[in-house]
């Protein structure tokens, strides 16, 4: 395909705004996917996506697409004739206006997965930012719309949902000219369900976002937009040729990771994997690399199939590439039969393979045992990745709660980064503890404005701006701790709002704060499993919380337990298990002691698969409850 037919876009929106049906229906429109194997959300390949109805890996795309309505067929037709007065240049083609490759990929939504959809970007000269008509612009909405530019895309705005009684398109047209600066008139209007305006839209990709610009006769340079890796093939490279061709066979270097490989096959997606001969300048597809382990190829990294000699006399430059992704929640994973560990191992690691965001390295915690501390891009990811583990792997696994990274200065001027409250120095060798703070956007009815503001200042949230994004909805700026962000903050927000706030953060910096780690003391031993880094205007009564719980899951003994919260020593919250002894002798009349002392025996075995603390047993159960918060 001549380069001048290509066109490279994506579809960027808030999560729920209709992406995948409006790819569904563009693959329909271009008979890229047959009429009776079309399903419902098509490019969301995983069981998991198509269950919770959410994207949650990129997936490209090609689609060739011939204008089919009339009044195009009639441009179609002027152009040609124009061709014709005006006889073209050597490497023009007279089908130029008819046929073109659309590569699409798809993206994710929600706001743990904003690094595939920057991938994404960076691999096409275009975007279509949708837009719910009956939602107007969320959260999302603004975050992706400023990673595209950044990226310097064409964006073409569009409404979706019209068919939609609740659309409200004169509104959210205004929201889109107030908050994005867009021009009214070049927003497009579309119903992804039911195809209305999807052709138009079509044609204003090809018109209106400029064809590739590498040079074809440059050697090959492509970019790694994503990788990859699948049972039969192996490690599958996704790339986004810049400049030259990648032919199958091709001896290939990959420049970051110093690495060289055989192109084994080179195709593109048809959705499946098509096999071709060769990958063009401007064109997007996939290599098969004889690599074992996807991390060899990094996704940012930059393929070309110079030969190496060559690469060492003429310097050839990289193409720029992804900044690092860092988790911003960590929790580490345990299974909960101990004989576990090899399968979890395994399995984390092949998952790993097709997650390049998830980090994790083993841990052993006196009481759980020996499992993974993982590192997450935030609480979505967290659950997928476990999801998947359990699902897919079929294994039972106890999570800790989740926290984020601490940057502990040490009086000796030392730091250190800390993933887990139970690797927290001891206080008196700490100078400082600092933590990561987010920028917020809120969307929110303006009705909503002072639950809102109230919720995120009790957070320790500092509000920034307040804009009005029309006459009934604002655009909150505020600045506040990730850690209180994380975890439960996003329900809280839906339910002060009714379900209409939506919200995007994204990393500021590390600011020193009154956290401290709270300890939890069961019978004056400190159990590390429970420990939790916590603010110390709160330290009281999160310690509380988890001593109630603790109290309703660890069994009476023989004895009273003293449950304690403490802060480096110092007690701040005390409950009490009240002594108790089962007497399971108790139904049984007469008979001889060798019979109750069976009984006895049995009770003590019973115990053994109890954790013991000193002289204290605690069930596997207690830690689940403790860290469901
Ligand atoms: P994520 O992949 O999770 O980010 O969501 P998405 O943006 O891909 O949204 P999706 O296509 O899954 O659509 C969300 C819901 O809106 C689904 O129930 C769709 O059927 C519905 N929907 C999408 N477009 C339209 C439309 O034009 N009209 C109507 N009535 N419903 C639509």
């Amino acid at each position: 395909m001549e380069q001048s037919n290509i066109r490279n876009f994506c579809i960027i929106a808030h999560i729920d705004h209709g992406k995948s049906t409006l790819a569904d229906r563009f693959l329909e429109l271009t008979g890229t996917v047959e009429k009776r194997k079309m399903h419902e959300q098509y490019l969301d390949t995983m069981e998991l996506e198509q269950e919770r109805g959410i994207t949650i890996k990129l997936q490209p795309v090609r689609m060739v697409w011939r204008p089919q309505d009339q009044n195009l067929n009639i441009k179609n037709q002027n152009y040609n004739l124009k061709l014709k007065n005006n006889p073209p240049t050597a490497d023009t083609k007279i089908l130029h206006f008819d046929f073109y490759t659309l590569n699409l990929i798809d993206t994710p939504g929600h706001v743990d997965f904003t690094y595939e959809v920057s991938r994404a970007l960076a691999a096409c000269e275009g975007a279509i930012l949708l837009v719910d008509a009956t939602q107007g612009i969320q959260a999302q909405t603004l975050a992706n719309l400023h990673l595209a530019q950044a990226q310097k895309l064409t964006i073409i705005p569009v409404l979706n949902k019209i068919d939609m009684a609740s659309a409200e398109v004169e509104r959210v047209t205004e929201e889109l000219k107030n908050i994005l600066g867009f021009d009214p008139k070049d927003a497009l209007q579309v119903s992804a369900k039911t195809g209305q305006g999807v052709p138009e839209l079509l044609q204003a990709v090809i018109e209106r976002v400029p064809a590739p610009s590498g040079v074809s006769t440059s050697p090959a340079r492509a970019l790694i937009f994503d990788s990859n890796y699948d049972k039969h093939r192996g490690v599958v490279a996704y790339v986004r040729v810049m400049d030259g061709s990648l032919a199958n066979h091709d001896i290939i270097q990959l420049l970051g990771a110093r690495a060289e490989t055989h192109a084994l096959e080179v195709g593109y997606f048809s959705p499946a994997y098509k096999k071709a001969d060769k990958l063009n300048t401007g064109e997007v597809g996939y290599i098969v690399t004889d690599f074992r382990d996807v991390s060899r190829a990094r996704v940012g990294d930059t393929v070309t199939n110079l030969p190496e000699k060559n690469l060492e006399k003429h310097p050839f430059n990289p193409l720029p590439g992804y900044r690092e992704v860092k988790p911003m929640v960590y929790a580490s994973f345990f299974p909960t039969d101990a004989g576990d560990y090899p399968r979890l191992r395994d399995s984390i690691g092949k998952l790993k393979l097709s997650d390049a965001a998830l980090q994790y390295e083993p841990v052993t915690i006196a009481a759980i045992g020996t499992g993974f501390r993982c590192g997450f891009l935030g609480l979505l990811h967290l659950d997928i990745v476990y999801e998947r583990l359990s699902r897919e792997y079929d294994l039972d696994l106890v999570i800790t709660s989740p926290t984020v990274e601490y940057r502990v200065l040490l009086k000796k001027n030392e730091t250190l980064l800390i993933h887990a409250a139970a690797d927290m120095p001891d206080l008196s060798a700490i100078e400082s503890i600092a933590e990561p703070w987010v920028a917020l956007e809120i969307f929110t009815p303006a009705t909503y404005l002072g639950p809102v503001i109230d919720l995120v200042t009790k957070r320790r949230g500092v509000q920034k701006n307040v804009e009005y994004a029309s006459q009934t909805r604002v655009l909150l700026t505020f600045e506040a701790p990730l850690a209180n962000v994380i975890v439960d903050f996003y329900d809280k927000l839906k339910s002060v709002t009714s379900g209409y706030a939506s919200l995007n953060y994204e990393l500021l910096d590390f600011r020193i704060s009154d956290v401290v780690k709270l300890d939890i003391l069961v019978s004056g031993e400190r159990i590390d499993a429970f420990s939790a880094m916590v603010h110390s205007s709160v330290a009281e009564r999160e310690g509380r919380v988890v001593l109630t719980k603790l109290q309703e899951v660890i069994p009476r003994h023989q004895f009273a337990i003293a449950l304690q919260a403490a802060i480096g020593g110092k007690v701040v919250a005390r409950e009490t298990i009240k002594a108790f002894r089962k007497d399971v002798t108790a139904g049984l009349y007469g008979g001889d002691d060798s019979r109750k002392r069976k009984v006895l025996e049995k009770q003590k075995k019973g115990k053994k698969r109890l954790k013991q603390f000193g002289s204290v047993s605690i069930p596997q159960e207690a830690f689940i409850e403790v860290f469901k918060r």
